[in-house]
């Protein structure tokens, strides 16, 4: 008698692609070669082998990959991207010898952009930040964090986050937002640092809490934004309200950035150019992801690079973003963000890949969800017209993003 051999339904198979799956404790980027996925109701089923899968699954659609690389969708976990206007010309006046630390000073730098972002309307924030998202996307982003810290009030703090929440409404991506209204002091405060810290923590913290417009807080620790103790006030008032937490440290100098971090058990720290041996190894003990952004470090010209080595040596997380913003990084390529991590940081080419899929998801506390490619997560992923994963990496200017997939949806570039 014959047995009918029944295979697992799924929706879709790509077959025939090289996967890179994410899904190793170790180093590696995991790679199954002539390999195939299966996925229903937007997860992921399997990935394995072809004849492996197509033998356990059969789906009504197959998509052939003709060898193409597949990534995870990439995870941008750190960007500012929601602002108005313009700093070209401050970027002028730091190629003639300005320092940011001056301009900023002077009333320019974080100060220029709160101007312009208050005083545009809705729409054109919409307009301007979504060409800046639209660029992120096709360069295989599935999901972006985006940052408020150009209102410095309560309502257009609040304002930034709403539009953040829209542009995943208008916008083929997820969106996961951070307050940073500690960014810096607005001018209404300029004499009293510690009545907007108190502002903060009373108002602006609670109602975006309550508000469900903040998936976390960050604070800008630095001689010229908060001190740790002012920064402790606000990490307080975000755990009050039942807010992760993460920190911009030690970009400028030793703040003792990754410290406060570490003690609030940050989910991100991020820049730390200057943090100390010592706060590593805080940020490991608390299971902190260390977010490396180079696109800053290449525009203010910076000579001290993070401390790799010893968060290596530590096994601390390594996360990569763009820090997309209007004055240290006006970067919007993922893709030129991971080469300047191979070059000016020494990251491995598997590094800087983990640095934008899996341990970016992990700094945004989604790693549950997505950023690797294993059963039962979401089926967001890249699909490259490159055979190597260094091939991604290696050029400059050119994108070779294929698809992306979105919950098991196909998105042609
Ligand atoms: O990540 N360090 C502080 N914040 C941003 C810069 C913001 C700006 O200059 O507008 C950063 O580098
Ligand atoms: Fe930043």
């Amino acid at each position: 008698m014959l047995v009918a051999r029944t295979r697992d339904p799924a929706d879709c198979i790509l077959s025939n692609g090289r996967f890179a799956t994410l899904a190793t404790a170790g180093g590696g980027l995991g790679i199954v070669e002539d390999g195939a996925l299966a996925m229903r109701d937007g997860r992921i089923l399997a990935v394995g082998p072809s004849r492996e899968i197509l033998s356990r699954f059969e789906a009504p659609q197959e998509i052939d990959l003709s060898g193409r690389l597949v990534t995870p969708g990439l995870v941008d976990c750190h960007t500012h991207l929601v602002y108005a206007g313009s700093r070209a010309a401050e970027f002028e006046q730091r190629l003639a010898g300005r320092s940011y630390a001056e301009i900023a000073a002077a009333g320019g730098g974080i100060g220029s952009t709160v101007r312009a972002t208050r005083e545009a309307d809705d729409a054109t924030l919409l307009r301007e930040s979504g060409a800046r998202l639209a660029a992120l996307i096709a360069e295989g982003v599935t999901l972006v964090e985006i940052k408020s810290g150009y209102g410095l009030d309560t309502r257009n703090e609040l304002r930034q986050l709403t539009i953040a929440r829209r542009l995943a409404e208008t916008h083929d991506v997820d969106v996961a937002t951070t307050l940073l209204a500690a960014h810096a002091v607005p001018p209404e405060y300029r004499q009293h640092p510690d009545a907007y810290v108190d502002h903060l923590c009373r108002e602006t913290i609670p109602e975006a809490a309550s508000a469900g417009l903040a998936d976390a807080v960050d604070a800008f620790c630095e001689h010229i934004a908060f001190s740790a103790e002012q920064v402790t006030r606000v990490f307080d008032a975000a755990r009050a309200a039942g807010l992760p937490v993460k920190l911009h440290a030690d970009q400028l100098s030793d703040s003792g950035g990754a410290l406060l971090a570490a003690r609030f058990g940050a989910l991100s720290a991020d820049h730390l150019e200057y943090s100390s041996e010592e706060g590593v190894a805080a940020l490991a003990r608390a299971g902190t992801v260390a977010v490396l952004l180079p696109g800053a470090y290449y525009m203010l010209r910076e000579t001290r690079a993070p401390p790799v080595e010893s968060l290596r040596r530590h096994r601390v997380p390594i996360a990569i973003a763009t820090d997309c913003n209007p004055g240290t990084s006006p970067l919007t390529s993922p893709l030129l963000a991971m080469n300047m991590a191979a070059v000016l940081f020494g990251l491995t080419i598997p590094e800087v890949i983990a640095g934008f899929t899996r341990e970016a998801a992990r700094a945004l506390g989604r790693l549950d969800r997505c950023g690797t490619l294993e059963p039962g997560k979401r089926c967001d992923l890249a699909v490259w017209d490159v055979e190597t994963p260094a091939e991604l990496v290696y050029r400059l200017g050119l994108n070779p993003l294929h698809a992306r997939v979105r919950e098991g949806r196909w998105l042609p570039h």
